[in-house]
């Protein structure tokens, strides 16, 4: 009987641990379905088993979901001071911590002993439990440390000790890499022997432009397409690998093969340190001594695919003992200059595959597959047929009516730039069956064509897989108007396909780049889709990689396309995913590391504005269906960008620069309406929605013209345009949100759930399966692709605004949430999660006329402010909790536990909650 909790015990931890990272979405269903199955082997438990369980589990629990450097046990780290997270979780409602020990243990029969030998920071009175900076002894390259962490609660009681966490050091100096960047072919490859067995064995690889690293017959890990696109003069990232059950005694074989990537080159770097049973070291290395020849992989492009000839396998590479006699020395080639650094963030992999759904034979000799779903990735083929039969697959997005498919779009607007050749050809071997996917390329496509497969393909000759950086799903939001359930199921599908190690336009055509304006409007609503803290923190370094000394950014990151200055609109993607880390994560080290950058990029900005007006702009409101002049975006960036700066001066304690930038902002807030704004008309510039709309965003408006400018941007959508968007995707993003706070959340509503052309709905109502770049349906030979997930930043109101859960930037990290559900229209329900850095947050509420239920999660360590509308049939409500009254005859009852405090302002019913779960009703006569 002493063991029931522990069962349970593994169930809670599973409950964390079954949300990996490595598999992203595919995971998260089988974990579901894992969760019904361990609920329902606890209830057929007996009894006696389950009750004393629940007993022990009174009052703080031990913390999960531990977290370093927003990563789950991560491997090859290359910060000194890496951050802690953990969530916290009680039984009781209105929880904090008021104290926390960590232990960090060199080993981990220490930390089994509540030795913390690295670091013990004894009983800390402290409530953070995100973003704690490790203070123990110097860590050290290539070593690994173990973490448990257990906290006090409000009342004193201590939880138990967290299961333990582990995370490892990567390569801190650039001193410690002892290898040579080696090319000459894109086959690389070498034999060691190891006299004894290895302890542990740890691989540190840096391939370009991409790698696939196998030992002794078989490939390291699941990540593909990697490292990381940087700026590779700058920055380059190392991946560690534990190969410690890959090694043996005896002879052994490493084998690299290498693609362009975006490198346009091909160069490795590899260490391997290994540590024998005898506790000697022996490190293999990549040098001359490596051998060198090119394999099947013919050639390899991103944009262009792979072709690969299977009849230049040779067979046996990558094992001891292999005849090499045909390969050359490796040659040593120039290093790409960058910095080696640690990988930190989520791989991309093969998060899922798909059968597809259809296959034709339009014409004679050509199949063409359908998966159903605009998806990024690749396909496998099966195929057996005779040597030297080349089997070529071309992919698209859309078909033509003939069920041919239709390519034209994979050519940017970019006249100088040829469009995507988008196919892979495969050689076969001809020796029996034979399987093949690319390694090197990937393509954005719903539809496959087949051409010189010999005999006739089945169905099953192709599997789609998707492949894009495996981030976790974290956040879920569902209504009761399936358009809206269908809109973001595109919007999702358009962020995790554009998550390729950097946020990118597109996938398929001769683009696929990190576009800084795409890249922030999306920004906040992939985070409360997904874990997006340690992508995002590495796409800041990427922008910081590009500044100029004077301050200037570019507008694809890495630059491969675009201009420097960038646009205004897309520079400030650097100070905005700044700003966001800091709102969703309370991360204070990000605007610590980046302060003095973006305070040069604000600096440029001036520099370009003399009279407080900046003017400079190349795209103004993207895709837009009325023109806005660009200077009044750019201008408006200048603002916000400034304002910002000040907040974050603020933040970190510099009043100096926090007052001057907050006056700078002001100066330009008053320049900005008088060069935009007609106080006659109430209109600024075109008076288009997005001229009107951007100053009420940022409060630029003076207060006695407000009311018009709403009333002009309400009637433009109306009577203009009958309740259409007419914006580019810099203006949606803010469109649902100002409509919300100026009062017009049904209008919000209307505008999303609409469905003739321009909207979501037309786009769906078209068979789209991601969002398109432009409100159009077009299909020929221009700028039209099917997937580019910017116009989907209405997916953040569905969260924010919808389902009503809003970050308080006050007290970022979701310290402080507030709970602001919009009842609009025929919605009956909605129902939305986020996974923060402090747990999830919920907000799932139900309507019918004179009844409003809502449901609330607030993590342990947060508290939040619930405002619940009231409705108008209703003349004095009654506000239920579970089974209290909290609310009554326009009066705050008090002794709800958990609930502090109530009030009635703007038509809702406002309470202030500690953590736990609530069930609100309101209902009344
Ligand atoms: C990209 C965009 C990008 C734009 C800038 C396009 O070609 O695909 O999404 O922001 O160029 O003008």
């Amino acid at each position: 009987m002493s063991y029931a909790p522990n069962f349970q015990f593994r169930i809670w931890s599973f409950d964390s641990d079954a949300l990996d990272l490595e598999r992203g979405c595919v995971i998260r269903r089988s974990y579901s379905i894992f969760k019904i199955v361990a609920v329902a082997v606890l209830l057929a438990l007996p009894t006696s088993w389950v009750v004393p369980s629940v007993r022990a589990a009174e009052g703080p629990l031990a913390p999960v979901n531990l977290r370093c450097e927003y990563l789950k046990n991560p491997v090859g780290i290359d910060v000194r001071q890496p951050r802690f997270a953990w969530v916290l979780r009680h039984t009781e409602r209105a929880q904090m911590q008021s104290a926390y020990q960590l232990l960090v243990a060199s080993r981990p029969e220490l930390l089994a002993q509540n030795k913390g030998d690295q670091w013990d920071n004894g009983k800390t009175l402290s409530d953070d439990s995100t973003q704690v900076v490790y203070k123990g002894k110097p860590l050290e390259s290539g070593h690994s440390y173990w973490w448990k962490v257990r906290y006090w609660d409000k009342d004193g009681n201590a939880s138990e000790y967290s299961h333990p966490a582990s995370f490892e050091v990567g390569l801190l100096s650039a001193e410690e890499w002892k290898g040579q960047w080696m090319g000459g072919a894109n086959q690389l490859r070498q034999e060691f022997n190891l006299a004894e067995a290895p302890r542990r064995a740890r691989a540190y690889i840096c391939g370009l432009g991409y790698y696939e690293l196998r030992i002794n017959g078989a490939k390291i890990g699941t990540n593909v397409l990697d490292p990381a696109w940087t700026t590779f003069d700058k920055r380059v990232l190392y991946v560690t690998y534990d190969v410690t059950a890959n090694l043996h005694p005896g002879a052994n074989a490493v084998g690299v093969m290498l693609g362009e990537g975006w490198f346009k080159s091909r160069a490795l770097m590899l260490q391997m340190d290994i540590e024998l049973a005898s506790g000697k070291h022996v490190s293999v290395t990549s040098g001359p001594s490596w051998k060198a020849k090119n394999g099947p992989i013919v050639s390899d492009s991103v944009w262009d695919g792979e072709v690969y000839d299977a009849r230049l396998e040779t067979p046996g590479w990558d094992l001891p003992g292999f005849k090499d006699d045909g390969w050359m020395p490796a040659a040593s080639v120039k290093a790409p200059g960058g910095v080696l650094s640690a990988q930190m963030m989520p791989p991309i992999q093969e998060v899922d595959s798909m059968v597809p759904m259809a296959l034709t034979n339009p014409r004679a000799g050509v199949y063409v597959y359908d998966l159903g779903q605009n998806i990024s990735g690749w396909v496998d083929l099966h195929v057996t047929g005779p040597r030297g039969t080349q089997v070529q697959l071309r992919f698209s997005e859309l078909l033509y009516d003939t069920g041919m498919v239709n390519r034209e779009n994979l050519q940017s607007g970019y006249r100088d730039f040829v469009a995507a050749k988008a196919r892979d050809i495969y050689i076969l071997r001809g020796d029996g069956e034979e399987d093949y996917r690319p390694r090197f390329t990937y393509h954005g496509f719903r539809y496959v064509e087949v051409t010189g497969y010999p005999g006739t393909p089945s169905i099953d000759s192709l599997r789609g897989h998707v492949v894009h950086t495996a981030v976790k799903t974290t956040g879920s939001f569902a209504a009761s108007k399936p358009l809206l359930n269908q809109i973001h199921k595109i919007v999702r599908w358009s962020d995790l396909t554009n998550l390729h190690s950097i946020p990118t336009d597109c996938p398929q055509r001769n683009e696929r780049m990190g576009w800084m304006g795409d890249a922030h409007v999306s920004a906040e609503g992939v985070m409360l889709n997904f874990d997006m803290a340690a992508f995002y923190t590495n796409f800041v370094r990427d922008i910081h990689d590009v500044q100029d000394a004077d301050g200037t950014v570019t507008d694809t990151v890495p630059l491969r396309y675009g201009s420097r200055a960038a646009d205004p609109a897309w520079g400030t993607a650097y100070p905005l995913l700044c700003w966001y880390l800091y709102e969703q994560n309370g991360d204070r080290r990000i605007l610590e590391e980046n302060y003095a950058g973006l305070k040069k990029y604000v600096e440029f900005l001036r520099s370009r504005a003399p009279d407080n007006v900046l003017r400079f702009s190349y795209y103004g409101d993207w895709v837009s269906l009325e023109t806005t002049p660009p200077a009044e975006v750019s201008d408006f960036y200048y603002y916000y960008d400034t304002l910002l700066l000040s907040k974050m001066a603020e933040v970190l304690g510099n009043t100096a620069d926090a007052a001057s930038y907050a006056q700078r902002a002001g100066q330009i807030k008053d320049a900005f309406n008088k060069e935009f704004f007609d106080e006659k008309t109430g209109n600024y510039t075109t008076g288009t929605e997005t001229a009107n709309l951007l100053p009420l965003f940022l409060d630029m408006v003076p207060e006695k013209s407000r009311e018009t400018v709403v009333s002009n941007l309400t009637y433009n959508i109306l009577y203009q345009h009958n309740t259409h968007v007419t914006t580019g995707f810099i203006g949606l993003r803010y469109l649902m949100p100002v409509l919300t706070r100026f009062g017009y959340p049904d209008l919000a509503y209307d505008l999303a759930v609409e469905t003739t052309f321009p909207s979501w709905g037309y786009m769906l109502a078209n068979g789209a399966t991601t969002v398109w770049e432009l409100w159009q349906n077009k299909v020929g030979p221009s700028m039209n692709s099917q997937n580019h997930h910017m116009l989907g930043s209405v997916d953040t109101w569905f969260y924010e605004g919808l389902g009503g859960i809003n970050v308080d930037p006050n007290q970022p990290g979701y310290r402080h949430v507030r709970i602001e559900p919009q009842v609009v229209r025929d919605l009956t329900s909605v129902s939305a999660t986020v996974g923060t850095v402090r747990g999830d947050v919920t907000s799932s509420w139900t309507h019918e006329p004179g009844v409003t239920t809502l449901q609330v999660d607030v993590p342990v360590n947060s508290t939040a402010t619930v405002s619940i509308p009231k409705d108008v049939e209703i003349a004095e409500i009654t506000v239920h909790e579970g089974d209290r009254t909290i609310w009554e005859k326009g009066r705050f009852v008090e002794g709800t536990p958990g609930v502090t405090a109530g009030k009635f302002a703007h038509n809702q019913v406002i309470f202030e909650v500690g953590s736990g779960h609530y069930s609100f009703r309101v209902d009344g006569k």
